[in-house]
């Protein structure tokens, strides 16, 4: 991890769950976090917490259903902090919206946030990575859902988003290596974790509790933990995925 202290991380989705924990960890390691969210307050009161730690972390609002807003950070990132090293695709949501009887806009969003926010900050990350050192890792955050249909209609549509999660791994590797690029791209694939992604998803708590203690699921530090091994490889090495599951999860 020490190549990375000093430089520049981008995490989306940093105001709770999983892009939180890994704000407070690169933060720790000493990186210049940038962290985005549309609830910035949560990301200034942790960058507040901490602000005697090794690195920094700066909130900026962003609404990743809005392609000005992502550009307009990517600007300001590129201004302020001469362009991004790491970029972490984080932010991501399910809405209970089967295929058969889901609404368009609930779809829309998770398209949106999930597929073409992430792919616009993939290009908008890698275009600024190749002007500095080339050297960049755009990490994908996918799901089990990207590698399997579950029987379960609610989560249907997020699961297709996250299949093309999977299939944009792949063709960001091509892309990179096609121009020969040092830029690494690699997905990380969680079971359960303990967030709000449930109570967001089905906006029903004791729904989200019932899924959340059906067996001990994994803790947002234990995705940290993933990505922060997956960082820390030396250049030549290229995880591509890593599926993580709660050891009692049976799907
Ligand atoms: N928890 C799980 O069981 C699980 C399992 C597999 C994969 N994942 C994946 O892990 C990633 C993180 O999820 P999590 O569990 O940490 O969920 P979470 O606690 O619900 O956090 C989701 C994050 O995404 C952000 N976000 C949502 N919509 C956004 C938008 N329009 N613009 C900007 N940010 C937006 C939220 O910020 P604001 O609401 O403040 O904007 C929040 O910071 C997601 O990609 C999810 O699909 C989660």
């Amino acid at each position: 991890m020490e190549r990375w202290t000093g430089r520049v991380a981008l995490i989306t989705g940093a105001s709770v769950g999983i892009g939180s924990a890994l704000a407070r960890r690169l933060v720790q390691h000493g990186m210049k976090v940038i962290g985005c969210a549309r609830n910035v307050q949560q990301i200034q009161a942790l960058a507040d917490e901490l602000k005697n730690e090794k690195g920094s972390l700066t909130a900026i609002k962003c609404d990743l259903t809005k392609e000005e807003d992502i550009l307009d950070m990517f600007a300001k990132v590129k201004a302020e902090f001469g362009g991004v090293d790491v970029c972490v695709n984080n932010a991501g949501l399910a809405h209970n919206a089967p295929i058969l009887s889901g609404e368009t806009q609930q779809w829309r969003e998770m398209l949106d946030v999930n597929v073409l926010g992430l792919s616009i900050c993939s290009r908008e990350a890698v275009k600024q990575m190749r002007e500095k050192v080339d050297d960049g890792h755009l990490i994908l955050i996918n799901s089990m859902s990207g590698h399997r249909v579950l029987n379960s209609s609610p989560g249907h549509f997020y699961t297709a988003t996250k299949f093309m999660v999977t299939a944009l791994t792949e063709c960001l590797r091509q892309e990179l290596n096609e121009v020969k690029s040092h830029i690494r791209v690699t997905g990380i694939s969680p079971g359960v974790v303990q967030t709000e992604f449930q109570q967001r998803m089905f906006k029903d708590k004791s729904k989200a509790d019932a899924i959340c203690s059906a067996f001990k699921t994994l803790e947002a530090d234990n995705v940290v933990d993933a990505i922060i091994y997956v960082i820390g490889t030396p250049g030549h090495v290229q995880v591509h995925d890593i599926l993580l599951r709660p050891t009692e999860q049976t799907t």
